[in-house]
């Protein structure tokens, strides 16, 4: 009897150690990695949808995590950490208005894309510059890692790369730059929050680009819920909604 005892206290302790019948604990929490420096798509605020993090991503992760009850942890981090952190293992997934880029496609596999974006220029109301090209002879600022970068980088500019969107935009309004190539959603609502600035576009010096959440290559189990989750959102006009009222929220701010 005592002999019966112990050993189902051995089979229940190697159960609690494994998660027997389940997935193992990973399996019932999900860590995102995000970089919440990013508007409309994730920024940090008093009261978010997760923790201090809001925005049209924090709210797509979090029903990701309702729709296969998994709890939703956030982890923040520089943008240029996010893949790395990935590859070893420190986060599940990334979703930070990453764009599904070939490059990336190397070293992590994308969800199905839930945005479509494009890089835009900002710049001072009065300037003079209405195309790609006319950024030529201009000082130009990017945001370190972002496929702005990346662009101006393939046009053969020279540019100044900066930590985070604001740092460029706060040199912009100070007069030390004369353009910021970023993301179009992010770009407008710096552009309101900004007096004095404006957009300019040019469809022709910038492809549109999707964004998608990363995960480990390979991991398709993973990939196959945040799917799942991520197309019945775009098939029943969540994201849409998320992308309508966290664009309001953010101009009228
Ligand atoms: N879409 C751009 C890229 O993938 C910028 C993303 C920046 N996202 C962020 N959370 N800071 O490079």
């Amino acid at each position: 009897m005592k002999k019966v005892t112990l050993m189902l206290a051995a089979v229940v302790a190697a159960c609690t150690l494994t998660a027997c019948g389940g997935d193992s604990a990973k399996g019932n929490a999900i860590t995102f990695g995000t970089n919440p420096e990013f508007p409309p798509f994730e920024y940090v605020t008093s009261n978010g949808v997760i923790g201090e993090f809001d925005g049209i991503d924090m709210a797509i992760a979090k029903k990701i995590g309702e729709d296969n009850g998994m709890e939703v942890k956030m982890e923040s981090m520089e943008f240029d950490s996010l893949l790395v952190a990935l590859q070893n293992g420190q986060i599940d997934a990334v979703i930070a208005g990453m764009t599904a880029t070939d490059e990336r496609r190397e070293t992590v596999d994308f969800s199905t894309p839930y945005y479509t974006a494009t890089q835009v220029m900002i710049v001072k109301e009065d300037s003079d510059i209405t195309t790609a090209a006319d950024m030529a002879d201009k000082k130009i600022c990017v945001i370190q890692g972002y496929t702005g970068e990346v662009c101006v980088q393939d046009m053969g500019y020279t540019y100044e790369a900066f930590k985070k969107g604001t740092e460029a935009i706060m040199e912009l309004v100070n007069g030390k730059c004369d353009v910021v190539v970023l993301d179009s959603a992010t770009a407008q609502k710096y552009v309101s929050d900004n007096e004095g600035l404006k957009i300019v576009e040019d469809a022709s010096a910038f492809e549109s680009e999707e964004y998608a959440i990363a995960v480990q290559k390979g991991n398709t189990e993973l990939l196959n819920k945040i799917n799942a989750s991520v197309e019945k959102m775009l098939a029943d006009g969540t994201i849409n909604d998320l992308a309508v009222q966290y664009t309001e929220a953010a101009t009228a701010e």
